[in-house]
C-alpha cells in the first residue's frame, strides 16, 4: 500500500503544472496542484462558462467508503484541466448530525435554481454506523457555487404517494398494495408510509427548468424518477417507477434531440458489470430498455467502471461525455475516472473505449 501511494504521488507530481489537452481514461488525473482529482461518484454543473465537478472526497487507506471529509469541488474551463476549489460540503463533527463524520455520503450532484439563485446539492446518505439501511436522500444549499453548502435535511422521498402513470399504462403494470404482484411491488408497498428508499442517484434539469431526481429505490429493484419542487429543495410527490423488478444502480439522465436517455448499471457492489440504457419520449415514460450501450473489448464490464453522470459539452452539438468511476474499494482515494464520448447511431447510443481522446472527437464524424 505504501509503495502504491508513493508511486501514485510521484506520478501525480510528474504531471503537476503540465496543461493537459486530452482525456486519458483510467489514468491518474492531476488537478492544478498535481494531486489526483478526488471527486468520486461525481457530477458536473456548467455555470458562467465554467464546469464545476462535485464528488465524494475519499481518504487513503482503510476508511473505505465512509465520508470522513465531505464533497469536493473542482472547476475547469476546458474539461481537461481542473482547479481545486476545496470542500464544498463538510461532514459534521457532531455524531448526532445526519451527516456525521463517518457516515456514507455518495453521488452528490448540484443544480442551480434560477428563481432562488441558490445552488442545490442532493446526495445519497447513509446514517453513521447503520450500513446501507437508511437509504435516504440528503439536501444541502449554498449561495456560492463552490460552497460552503449548508446541510438542510435528509429523508426518504414521496412518503404516502403512489406513482404517476402516463395515460395508457395497462392496469397490470400498476402497483396494487392490497396484493403486491412482485417482489419490488412488495418493497414499494412496505416503504409507502415512510417514503421510498433513495440510494444511487442523479439530478436532471429539463429545458423548461423543471428538475428531477432519479434514484435506486425498493432495495435497488426499481429506479424512481421524481419531480422536484420549483425551488428544487423538496419532492412534489409526482414520480414514476422505471424498470421495476430489475436491480439497477448508477442512473444518469440526459436529453438529445427531444429524447430522454438514461444509462445505469447492474448491482454488483464495487465490481463492474454491464451498463444498460433506456430511452423515452417523455420524462414520465414509458421508458424502453435497450441493453448495453458499450461495445468492444471490456464492454461487458463497462471497461471496469460504473456510470456516474452524462455531461453535455457546452457549445458542441451532439457532444455528450459518459462519466464513470473505476472503484478501488481497498484504497478508495485511488479510484479512477473513465470519461468516454457517446456516439449517436440514429436514436441509439454507443460507447467505445479510447485510451486517449479530446473534444475534437465530436467534430470529426469519421472518427466514430
Ligand atoms: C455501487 C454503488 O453504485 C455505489 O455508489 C455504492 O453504493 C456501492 N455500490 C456500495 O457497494
Amino acid at each position: 500500500m505504501l509503495l502504491l501511494s508513493v508511486v501514485f504521488q510521484v506520478e501525480a507530481q510528474d504531471l503537476a503544472g503540465k496543461r493537459s489537452t486530452s482525456f486519458q481514461p483510467g489514468v491518474i488525473w492531476p488537478d492544478n496542484n498535481g494531486v489526483h482529482i478526488n471527486a468520486h461518484g461525481g457530477g458536473i454543473l456548467y455555470q458562467n462558462k465554467t464546469y464545476y465537478w462535485f464528488g465524494e472526497h475519499k481518504i487513503a487507506g482503510g476508511a473505505g467508503n465512509r465520508a470522513m471529509v465531505g464533497v469536493h469541488c473542482y472547476s475547469s474551463k476546458d474539461l481537461y484541466n481542473w482547479k481545486d476549489e476545496g470542500i464544498a460540503l463538510s461532514v459534521s463533527p457532531d455524531t448526532t448530525s445526519d451527516i456525521a463524520k463517518g457516515c456514507i455520503l455518495e453521488r452528490p450532484k448540484v443544480i442551480y435554481n434560477k428563481k432562488t439563485k441558490k445552488y442545490v446539492m442532493w446526495f445519497h446518505l447513509e446514517l453513521l454506523g447503520k450500513g446501507y439501511k437508511a437509504a435516504r436522500t440528503g439536501l444541502a444549499v449554498s449561495n456560492k457555487v463552490n460552497g460552503p453548502y449548508r446541510f438542510i435535511k435528509s429523508y426518504r422521498p414521496n412518503a404516502g404517494k403512489m406513482p404517476f402513470y402516463p395515460e395508457g399504462t395497462p392496469e397490470s403494470e400498476k402497483v396494487n398494495c392490497a396484493s403486491p404482484a412482485t417482489k419490488s411491488d412488495g418493497f414499494f408497498c412496505r416503504d409507502l408510509p415512510g417514503g421510498q428508499m433513495a440510494r444511487d442517484m442523479n439530478l436532471f434539469v429539463d429545458d423548461d427548468g423543471k428538475a428531477y431526481h432519479v434514484f435506486s429505490a425498493e432495495e435497488n429493484f426499481t429506479l424512481d424518477i421524481a419531480e422536484l419542487s420549483d425551488d428544487y429543495t423538496s419532492h412534489t410527490g409526482k414520480f414514476v417507477r422505471v424498470y421495476a423488478g430489475h436491480q439497477t444502480e448508477a442512473p444518469a439522465i440526459f436529453k438529445h434531440n427531444g429524447t430522454y436517455y438514461m444509462i445505469g448499471s447492474g448491482t454488483t457492489g464495487w465490481a463492474p458489470n454491464p451498463a444498460r440504457w433506456f430511452s423515452a419520449k417523455s420524462i414520465w415514460g414509458p421508458w424502453t430498455y435497450h441493453g448495453n450501450p458499450c461495445v468492444g473489448d471490456g464492454s461487458q464490464i463497462t471497461f471496469g467502471g460504473q456510470s456516474t453522470y452524462v455531461l453535455p459539452v457546452a457549445g458542441k452539438k451532439d457532444a455528450f461525455i459518459f462519466m464513470a468511476d473505476k472503484w478501488t474499494p481497498k484504497d478508495a482515494i485511488d479510484g479512477r475516472y473513465l470519461w468516454l464520448p457517446i456516439t449517436f447511431k440514429g436514436d441509439d447510443i454507443e460507447i467505445k473505449w479510447l485510451d486517449n481522446w479530446n473534444l475534437d472527437f465530436f467534430n470529426d464524424k469519421r472518427s466514430k
